[in-house]
């Protein structure tokens, strides 16, 4: 954006920081009005328009989270950006959280505040895109239109654009390993390695050189060092697979690593700084397993700072249509044939199934499909017995009113690609009346 169009709105206590704050940005172009309170600055959005606000965090009366939640409700169109002396990262996560586009430690210099004022600006100028040109389908070779998702893409973002550690759960087959490279390749450290590391399957006797490595003559048999994950992740990022199924053991000495930021390698008493970020994933319910003890809890909230969660996809079956398209798009170019069309039957089959295996499961399915279906047409009745099951029994009589609209709802929103205003078209009602209905099948 051209500077010289851009309507800034600086908001802190101290005329001082005010100043400052003025200064750099003029420097840039920027022309910056301030306000010296909260109350001050909800009048001004309140009369004029702005595409940015540079919040304090710390106010008296009304803090920078209130202007923040403020803007959020009010001016959907606004950016924000929290500067907080109280360089806390919990109150700086829980104001992106609520909104704010990125943050601010105190104190910054000029090229600080030039480049988050620059990154607010662009994001700000790709949410106006995206809203004018519909949703996006696709983000990082993932598919997703539904809410949950769109969600999920949200969260990504702004982790990838953060430096902290980050939490991944969803049932099996949801794509944990897919959000975490994503969120890895679409930040700051995309240009150093993602590893990779599966918390199963270290035995206990190796644990300490697979992560920290050893040095020559370290153990018998040890005869060349060797680095372990956290030196291989060096400035990039690793990511703890299965964390739940982690040893005390491990866990312990994770924690150790990720608390100290330090490292020594087996047989070595040199300390080595490590700087990576930890992107966790686990299919179990860390909370409970933290109660019953099998999971240290200090561990579960130093890697908790941002918590993803992935719907299953049973919960967004709007999203059945686009995957199938995708996958069935790439396994034919990879083996050069024709794709296939689905019948009206096979597709309600795909929709309807409860995937347990989630993505996983309906890849394998259709990569399958591809190859034992030589037609140009496919039909439920070339599904495996395990899926026709399942068509039988929802096609049997035995359903409610309730679940037989639901599907009926969910089944034009996937026909229509997600389309609120499409859907309740043909639907015959109104937006609302289906954003009601909705709410209720997917609270
Ligand atoms: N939204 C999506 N769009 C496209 N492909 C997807 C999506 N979600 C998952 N996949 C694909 O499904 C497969 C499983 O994904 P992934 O390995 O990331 O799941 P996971 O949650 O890590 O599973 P597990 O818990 O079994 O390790 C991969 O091939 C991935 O590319
Ligand atoms: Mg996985």
């Amino acid at each position: 954006m051209n500077p010289k169009a851009v309507r800034l709105l600086a908001v802190d206590d101290s005329p001082s920081t005010l100043e400052v704050i003025q200064r750099i940005l003029k420097s840039a172009g920027y022309d910056t009005r301030t306000c010296h309170s909260v109350v001050e600055a909800v009048s001004a959005l309140s009369r004029t328009p702005f595409d940015l606000v540079i919040t304090d965090y710390k106010m008296p009366k009304h803090s920078g989270m209130d202007l923040i939640q403020y803007v959020h409700e009010n001016h959907q169109d606004t950016a924000v950006i929290m500067v907080t002396g109280y360089a806390t990262i919990d109150g700086a996560v829980e104001a992106v959280k609520k909104g704010a586009e990125t943050y601010l430690a105190k104190p910054f210099t000029d090229q600080e505040l030039l480049t988050a004022v620059e990154e607010a600006l662009e994001k700000l100028a790709r949410r106006r895109n995206v809203q004018t040109e519909a949703q996006p389908s696709m983000f990082h070779d993932i598919i997703g239109t539904s809410p949950g998702m769109q969600h999920v893409f949200k969260l990504i973002d702004k982790a990838a654009a953060m430096n902290v550690n980050v939490m991944i759960s969803g049932e099996s087959g949801t794509g944990k390993e897919l959000v975490a490279r994503a969120i890895h390749y679409g930040g700051p450290r995309s240009a150093a390695p993602f590893v990779p590391v599966n918390c199963t399957a270290i035995p206990d006797s190796l644990l300490e050189s697979e992560l920290f490595g050893h040095v020559k003559g370290a153990f018998t048999g040890a005869n060349t060092s060797r680095a372990g994950f956290f030196q291989i992740a060096e400035n990039g990022t690793i990511f703890l697979d299965e964390i739940g199924d982690a040893s005390l053991n491990l866990q312990g000495k994770l924690l150790r690593a990720i608390q100290s930021k330090e490292i020594f390698m087996v047989g070595s008493s040199t300390v080595q700084k490590v700087d990576t970020r930890i992107i966790a994933a686990t299919h179990k319910d860390l909370p409970t397993l933290v109660q019953k003890g099998l999971f240290r809890e200090d561990l579960y909230y130093r890697l908790n700072i941002i918590d993803i969660s992935i719907p299953p996809l049973r919960d967004r079956k709007e999203d059945v249509p686009a995957l199938v398209n995708y996958f069935v798009t790439q396994f034919c170019q990879d083996i050069g044939r024709k794709p296939p069309t689905f019948t009206d039957r096979a597709l309600d089959a795909l929709i309807n199934h409860s995937w347990p295996g989630n993505i996983r499961e309906l890849e394998n399915l259709l990569q399958r499909l591809l190859v034992i279906v030589d037609g140009d047409l496919i039909d439920s009745g070339d599904f495996p017995d395990s899926m026709r099951l399942n068509i039988d029994t929802a096609q049997s009589g035995s359903r409610s009113l309730a679940e037989v609209e639901a599907e009926h709802i969910l089944k034009v929103l996937a026909v229509v690609g997600g389309n609120k205003t499409q859907a309740a078209e043909i639907l015959g009602i109104d937006r609302k009346t289906l954003r009601e209905k909705l709410k209720k099948i997917r609270p």
